[in-house]
């Protein structure tokens, strides 16, 4: 085993051979490293945990039991309920570049056909590298909240979430090795909430940042996703980790519901605040900046752009549809936020339907995935091709007027 630690991020791309992709075009994936090949390089981080033991084993009926219990019924296998095989689809470049509001951005109009797909392709590593070190900071918080939540069903169902998000990581790494066959590293304001919650030496706040912001946001971005992916395969990775994110996001909003009404004024602040901050950073940071930088792009005049995109602007609607009801309900939209959270044009997501209610018809839904795709799938289809019926509308306007001055 080869081992290198470092105070520093890495920032470099990955590469991996024998991807879905690329079969064919380089050799096949029969040269996976070995063992002794893998240098393991390890980033520290230094956590002052205050653990608890739990004495009496009081199993109360509650809630939190019964997501427990669904959560060990609905456990899945990435090996064996994804099916691997299917071929790898076509891409609709035009279709992307509408999307992501590109189409007329004069440094990607610079780039040939081929440019292009590649350009989609990093896009799209960009995002399932998102994805994949966001599961391994649940991975970390969801084992430190076991040794930190002070009660007997919190600590299983933390434990329990813990395993679920092992697979989550072992499924988004194994797409994209297999997959897609570049990784990008962690963007740095995503790592800069993930060193918050998981050095902070307070466990609700840990718990906060997790299962409120943290997964609110993958729940957002895993749909969002979901629905814009032309790969099957993919489609069915999210649906079962989504439906995995739903139960940890219901957890937390119910333990935390009880939980913060233990707090001081000023406790609760701190923690409303920093929940503030957080959706800040996630809506205004959280863009492919790197990719951009690849391609020798002004970064800041592309994050601009891509920002007002059908994407982007989907992305915030989802993220805060969720976030904010769900912050309402636990009771941190306190005094001092609102105001802020008012500024930023999100306020009215106040009154949606939160987390808090368990819809249990939907979260036990057996493993289907086929039929779950198939309804989203034509609710977004129709999504896109309004938004592209508009654009053209829009044109042909245009070029009426043209031609008529
Ligand atoms: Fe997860
Ligand atoms: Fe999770």
């Amino acid at each position: 085993m080869e081992l290198t630690y470092t105070d520093k991020t890495p920032r470099k791309i990955q590469s991996f051979k024998g991807s879905d992709r690329k079969r064919g075009q380089e050799g096949d994936i029969d040269d996976l490293l070995t063992s002794s090949d893998v240098e393991h390089v390890a980033e520290i981080f230094n956590t002052p945990l205050t653990g608890s033991y739990n004495w009496n084993y009081k199993i109360q009926d509650d809630r939190i039991k019964k997501l427990y219990e669904l959560g060990k019924e609905l456990n899945w296998n990435a090996e064996l309920d994804i099916n691997w095989d299917q071929p790898w689809p076509e891409e609709n470049i035009e279709q992307g570049a509408q999307l992501m509001n590109l189409a007329d951005y004069p440094p990607y109009m610079a780039l040939s056909d081929e440019q292009k797909q590649e350009f989609y392709v990093h896009q799209n590593a960009w995002s399932l590298s998102q994805f994949l070190h966001g599961e391994q900071g649940a991975l970390l918080v969801a084992s430190q909240l076991t040794a930190c939540a002070p009660t007997y069903n919190a600590k299983l169902y933390a434990a329990s979430q813990t395993f679920d998000e092992a697979r989550h990581v072992e499924a988004f790494n194994k797409y994209i090795q297999q997959r897609i066959g570049l990784m990008y590293p962690i963007n740095t304001s995503l790592k800069s909430i993930l060193d918050k919650i998981l050095t902070d030496s307070r466990w609700d706040l840990k718990f906060i940042g997790m299962q409120i912001i943290i997964e609110g946001l993958a729940l957002s971005a895993f749909n969002t996703a979901r629905e814009t992916t032309p790969d099957p395969v993919l489609k069915e990775l999210l649906y079962l980790v989504t439906r995995d994110e739903a139960r940890h996001v219901t957890f937390g909003v119910n333990y935390l519901e009880e939980f913060v009404k233990t707090l001081s004024e000023e406790e609760k602040n701190d923690r409303a605040e920093f929940a503030y901050e957080a959706c800040v950073v996630a809506r205004e940071r959280l863009v492919a900046t790197d990719v951009f930088h690849h391609f020798g792009w002004d970064v800041e005049e592309a994050r601009q752009r891509v920002m007002e995109g059908f994407v982007m602007s989907t992305f915030r609607n989802l993220l805060f549809q969720r976030v904010i009801p769900n912050l309402k309900r636990i009771g941190l939209m306190t005094e001092s936020v609102r105001p802020k959270f008012e500024s930023l044009g999100i306020l009215e997501f106040e009154e949606l339907p939160d987390d808090g209610d368990v819809d249990w018809s939907a979260m036990e839904r057996p493993l289907d995935t086929g039929e779950a795709q198939s309804v989203e799938q034509q609710a977004l289809q129709e999504q896109i091709e309004k938004v592209l019926n508009e654009k053209m509308a829009a044109a042909a306007a245009d070029s009426e007027a043209a031609a008529t001055a």
